[in-house]
């Protein structure tokens, strides 16, 4: 199960299902990292999915690799570096009753049948619109076009 977290972790790094946050500031701030001043009611865009493929905090970032998200490898990154189920006061209500969900549907998956890996490439892309991590056989382009209309 140690690993099967680190696994689920990993596939959420990649393709995190939710790709970008959004904040809105409540006062004039300066953001400690750039000195950048915030005024209040600027709306901010945080990528989330560019940070979790950013090779500074995920080096060799298109392999699959479970093992950064070991314990030491998760201590050396800064904070808000994996944001898969956002964080602070707004923080994904139900993260651990999600994980749970996809941990044990996995298992039934994997108790049941045999799984092979497939050779489709990366099945999964980010879209603009609408901000998700889709597979990458949905005609979104489409959709996006009805979404800017
Ligand atoms: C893999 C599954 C899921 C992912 C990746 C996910 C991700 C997220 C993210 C990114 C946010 C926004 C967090 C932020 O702005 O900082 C969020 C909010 C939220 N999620 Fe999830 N979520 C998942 C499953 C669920 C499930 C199963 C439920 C309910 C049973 C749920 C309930 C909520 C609620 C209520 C909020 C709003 C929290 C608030 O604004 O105070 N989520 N989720």
């Amino acid at each position: 199960m140690e690993y099967l977290d680190k696994v689920l972790n990993e596939s959420m790094r990649m393709y995190p299902p939710i790709g970008s946050l959004n904040r809105k500031c409540t006062k004039n701030d300066v953001l400690l990292h750039g000195n950048i001043k915030v005024e209040e009611g600027t709306l901010l865009f945080i990528p989330v999915y560019s940070i979790h493929h950013d090779p500074i905090y995920y080096p060799d970032l298109e392999t699959f690799d479970p093992e950064r998200f070991s314990l030491e490898a998760r201590q050396s990154r800064p904070k808000y570096t994996y944001l898969p189920f956002g964080d602070g006061h707004r923080v994904c209500l139900a993260a651990r009753f999600a994980r749970l969900q996809m941990k044990t549907g996995l298992v039934h998956v994997l108790r049941h049948f045999a799984v092979r890996t497939g050779d489709a490439g990366r099945p999964i892309k980010y879209f603009k619109l609408p901000v998700q991590v889709t597979p990458a056989n949905v005609d979104f382009e489409s959709v996006e076009r009805k979404l800017v209309r």
